[in-house]
Order: structure tokens, then C-alpha cells, then sequence
């Protein structure tokens, strides 16, 4: 399976502080963001990326994630011209899906609650055998996202766009498993009123087909909001609390490695090793 990180966009919403850098590459609280989505794809088990971003922001994100070796991956880069849709990473990127199945993320979206690699596991089981999987979750301004309706045997009756008149307050995330028909379906969507190609009416293509599970996130979990400064803030102190608490770290890419046996502990140790003088190297190298 291969997966897909989308950190394309102005960022407008968050200007002056992304006038001149990318949004994805602003820190939640002791890394940049998009080691938060590149976690879930690693839990998920995929070793084959594909970084999608502006031309502007893309040797950044060159120069910060390299080829990936340092955290047992690959990672292939591809530019998106102009921000034409979220669906439209499934045409970017054809030949680099190939003949696989593939999951894609938004590179703003964090995910963090417990049983989510078993819920990884069973999408990306799906999408090896036809099915796509996306993620629901409860939360109070439904009108804002893709909202899913359900019936009482929580059966999808619909997906809809920002709707005025939300059915349900439940949110689509971030973060969606398909199967390998994905490009074709993709090829064909026409541009939405607001000129982009809709990642909810790919997603109704599956739901008409019958071919669409969807996983819903529990209360415990966390799906992070980093869209405006006050939410970014919210998460970057959600993730110090955890950390603090916990005394762990959320999508330390090389502790990832380390535990889906991506890399020898000594590999990720090494892979540090250039922050030899801050706590995040301390982190990876006291690892158990
Ligand atoms: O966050 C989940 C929501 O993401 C879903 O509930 C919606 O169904 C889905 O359409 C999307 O909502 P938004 O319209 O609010 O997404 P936005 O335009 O903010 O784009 C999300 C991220 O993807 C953002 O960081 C920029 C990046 N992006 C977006 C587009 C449209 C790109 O890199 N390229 C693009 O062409």
C-alpha cells in the first residue's frame, strides 16, 4: 500500500505567520506538523510516500524530510501547481500509486487516541480488498467539514460538503484508505462551484457503489484542529500536556521506525543523532 500526504494550500487563514512558509511546517509544539500525519501513515504500515506540496514550499520540505531513509521509509516528492481540490492528489499522483491500494492524509490533520492502529490496520486491510474507509468524528460546527449522514445501524445514508443544514454532527477527517480504482474515479470529477475537485464526491462514488466503510473515532480520541491561530495553539498545548504527562512523545518518526520495525534501535538512534544537543535526541535515545 502506498500513502499520500497532501501540505499544498496558501494557508491564508493563518497569514503573516505562513506568508512565508508553509503551513505543514509550522511546529506543533516540538515538531513540525506534518510529522503528525507521515506517523499515521508509518502506523498504518506504509513505507511508500509521496509528499504533495506547492512549488514555493517544496524544498523545504525536501530539506527537512530528505529520501527518508533516517526513518526507514521512502519518500517521493510531487508538485501541485495550484490547490485544485484534495481528490485532485489521486491524479498527481497515478503513477506514483501504480498498481496498489493507497491512503491519503491531509498534512494539517493530528490524530492521537488509543486503538488507532488497529482501526489503520482494518482500512488498509479494506482498500487491499476494494473497499475505501474514512473517519468520522463528533464535533459542534459540523457545517464546517464533510458531514456523514447515518441511519440507526450507523449504515451511511449520505456524505455531503459544508452543508448549510448539517444531518449529523459528524465530521469527516482528514484521512482516507482506498482501493487502487481510486485515479480512474478521481479522473473522473468535474470541478465543484468552488473549483476544486471534491475529495466528498470521490467518497460518494464509493458510498454509491456500496464500496464505503467508515470508522468512527470514540470520545477519548483526539483529532486536532490547526486551522486558525487559536486552534493551532489548543493543539501544540494538547501535545505538551500528553508528552509532559506521559513522558513520551506524539510522532517521533524515529521512534515510530523504531516500533513498527522500520529501523534498528540503533539506526534511530542514529538518525538523531544531528540533534545530539536538545531533549528530542535524549528522547529517541533512552528508548526502550
Ligand atoms: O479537515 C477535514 C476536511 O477537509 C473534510 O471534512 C472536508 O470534507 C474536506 O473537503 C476538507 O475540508 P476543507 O475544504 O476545509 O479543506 P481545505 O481546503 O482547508 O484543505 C485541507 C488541507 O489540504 C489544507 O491544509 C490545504 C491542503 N490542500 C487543500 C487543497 C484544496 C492542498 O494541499 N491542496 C488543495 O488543492
Amino acid at each position: 500500500m502506498k500513502g499520500i500526504v497532501l501540505a499544498g494550500g496558501y494557508g491564508t487563514r493563518l497569514y503573516p505567520a505562513t506568508f512565508a512558509i508553509s503551513k505543514q511546517l509550522l511546529p506543533v509544539y516540538d515538531k513540525p506538523m506534518i510529522y503528525y500525519p507521515i506517523s499515521v501513515l508509518m502506523l498504518a504500515g506504509i513505507k511508500d510516500i509521496l509528499i504533495i506540496s506547492t512549488p514555493n514550499d517544496m524544498p523545504c520540505f525536501q530539506k527537512l524530510l530528505k529520501d527518508g531513509s533516517q526513518f526507514g521509509v521512502k519518500f517521493s516528492y510531487q508538485i501541485q501547481p495550484e490547490p485544485k481540490g484534495i481528490a485532485q492528489a489521486f491524479i498527481l499522483g497515478r503513477d506514483f500509486i501504480g498498481n496498489d491500494s493507497v491512503a491519503l492524509i491531509l498534512g494539517d490533520n493530528i490524530f492521537y487516541g488509543q486503538a488507532f492502529s488497529a482501526m489503520l490496520k482494518r482500512a488498509a486491510h479494506s482498500a487491499d480488498n476494494g473497499f475505501s474507509t474514512i473517519f468520522a468524528y463528533p464535533v459542534k460546527d459540523p457545517e464546517r467539514f464533510g458531514v456523514i449522514e447515518f441511519d440507526e445501524n450507523k449504515k451511511v445514508l449520505s456524505i455531503e460538503e459544508k452543508p448549510a443544514k448539517p444531518k449529523s454532527n459528524y465530521a469527516v477527517t482528514g484521512l482516507y484508505f482506498y482501493d487502487n480504482n481510486v485515479s480512474e474515479y478521481a479522473g473522473t470529477l468535474k470541478m465543484s462551484s468552488r473549483g476544486e475537485l471534491e475529495i466528498t464526491d470521490l467518497n460518494k462514488i464509493y458510498l454509491n457503489k456500496s464500496r464505503l466503510k467508515v470508522e468512527v473515532f470514540g470520545r477519548g480520541f483526539a483529532w486536532l484542529d490547526t486551522g486558525t491561530h487559536k486552534s493551532l495553539m489548543q493543539a501544540g498545548q494538547y501535545v505538551q500536556t500528553i508528552e509532559e504527562n506521559q513522558g513520551i512523545k506524539i510522532a517521533c518518526l524515529e521512534e515510530v521506525a523504531y516500533r513498527m520495525g522500520f529501523l534498528s534501535r540503533s539506526d534511530a538512534i542514529k538518525s538523531s543523532q544531528l540533534y545530539n544537543n536538545n531533549e528530542y535526541f535524549e528522547y529517541v535515545r533512552e528508548l526502550k
